[in-house]
């Protein structure tokens, strides 16, 4: 009898600054209800980061901060793995090899790139090549699903291209072709009306965010001028649309109700964006955050567990790619990885 082969769910979050509602409701949500439906790996994209975070302070608390977030908003790390994507070395390499047999046309055309450095981000020769890695990540581990937000969708395309310039330069098979699996809410709208995003802070609600910073944020959501009884248009309002991912539907459907037909002022639904935001990250899952950063060792032993686990995996992949490409296992790799190196 042929067993079924267990569906390997892989993700990655650049630990480039505070996770975000639009994390959380685009990725992490599905993160963390996935571990109970295959093999998950999910890791803190710190290499990523390094497009844009030139602290070496700042990329070790956000790296620190996205592990946290995640066992605090439920991932069970005996369920599913959680690693510090620098852990896995082998990605760079490989995705230098990957860079080796793609053309330049294919990472000119990514969506993310370009967005980045519309946004001032500095183009530097990582950034462009950013995708590379990003296949790297996918393809090391042989995943077949990966789920993301809407605006990692062409980087999954791109991963499938990448596999495809290898197998032909190469040889067949060496790779599994991943899929993008999307949430409920692949593009959750930001405080500032367009994606919520790291790279605009003022567009963020962060998961994780100080009572009074909070109140601040939420108040800050800009609306139209329209009076407490006039009818307002429901499917555009930032308010309404966070809203409905926080409140349970009834409470949604009032707040829609009384957007449409008027009697629902802007004041008010700002307060009860807070008390549904205070409701489902507030409470019990602000301590168990508190807890994790008071206890940070209890966090790095669950990420080196996760990386030997993940690094077996990748090195079992990078074996193949060795013999494929012509890169002997010197006595050199042999000896240094059985010191565990
Ligand atoms: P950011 O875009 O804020 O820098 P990342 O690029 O690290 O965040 O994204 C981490 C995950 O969260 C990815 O799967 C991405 O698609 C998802 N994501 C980010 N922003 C949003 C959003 N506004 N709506 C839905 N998903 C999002
Ligand atoms: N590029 C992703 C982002 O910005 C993060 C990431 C890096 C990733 N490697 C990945 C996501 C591999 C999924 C799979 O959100």
């Amino acid at each position: 009898m042929t067993e079924k082969k267990t569906t390997r769910y892989l993700s990655g979050v650049q630990p480039s600054g505070r996770l975000h509602l639009g994390n959380y409701f685009g990725a992490i949500a599905n993160h963390i209800r996935l571990q109970d439906a295959g093999d998950c790996y999910y890791f803190i994209a710190n290499y990523h980061a390094m497009t844009t975070v030139q602290d070496p302070k700042e990329l070790e608390r956000h790296t620190f901060g996205v592990a946290a977030d995640y066992l605090a908003l439920g991932l069970d790390p005996q369920k599913a793995l959680i690693f510090r994507q620098s852990d896995v070395p082998e990605v760079a390499e490989l995705a230098w090899i990957f860079s080796c047999v793609t053309g330049m046309g294919l990472f000119e055309r990514a969506h993310s790139y370009k967005d980045k450095v519309a946004h001032g981000i500095a183009h530097s020769v990582g950034l462009f090549t950013y995708p590379a890695l990003m296949a790297a990540d996918i393809l090391i581990y042989q995943s077949d699903k990966v789920p993301v937000g809407q605006d990692q969708v062409q980087h999954v395309e791109i991963t499938r291209d990448i596999a495809g310039y290898f197998h032909g330069a190469y040889r067949p098979g060496v790779f599994t072709l991943p899929e993008a699996v999307l949430s409920e809410t692949p593009r959750v709208i930001g405080l500032t009306g367009g994606k919520m995003s790291k790279s605009d802070e003022a567009s963020v609600l962060p998961i994780f965010c100080p009572p009074d910073e909070l109140k601040k944020k939420v108040m800050s959501i800009v609306t139209d001028s329209k009076g407490v009884d006039e009818a307002k248009d429901p499917g555009e309002n930032a308010l309404y649309l966070l809203y409905t991912l926080v409140a349970d539907e009834a409470q949604a459907a009032e707040m829609e109700q009384g957007f449409r037909k008027g009697g629902m002022g802007y004041g008010e639904a700002k307060k009860r964006l807070l008390v549904a935001l205070e409701s489902r990250f507030g409470g019990p899952v602000r301590e168990a955050r508190r807890e994790l950063e008071a206890h940070p060792e209890r966090v790095e032993e669950v990420l080196e567990a996760s990386a030997r686990r993940a690094r077996r995996t990748a090195l079992g992949t990078m074996e193949k790619v060795y013999e494929a490409v012509g890169i002997p296992r010197s006595k050199v790799k042999k000896e240094l990885s059985s010191h565990g190196i």
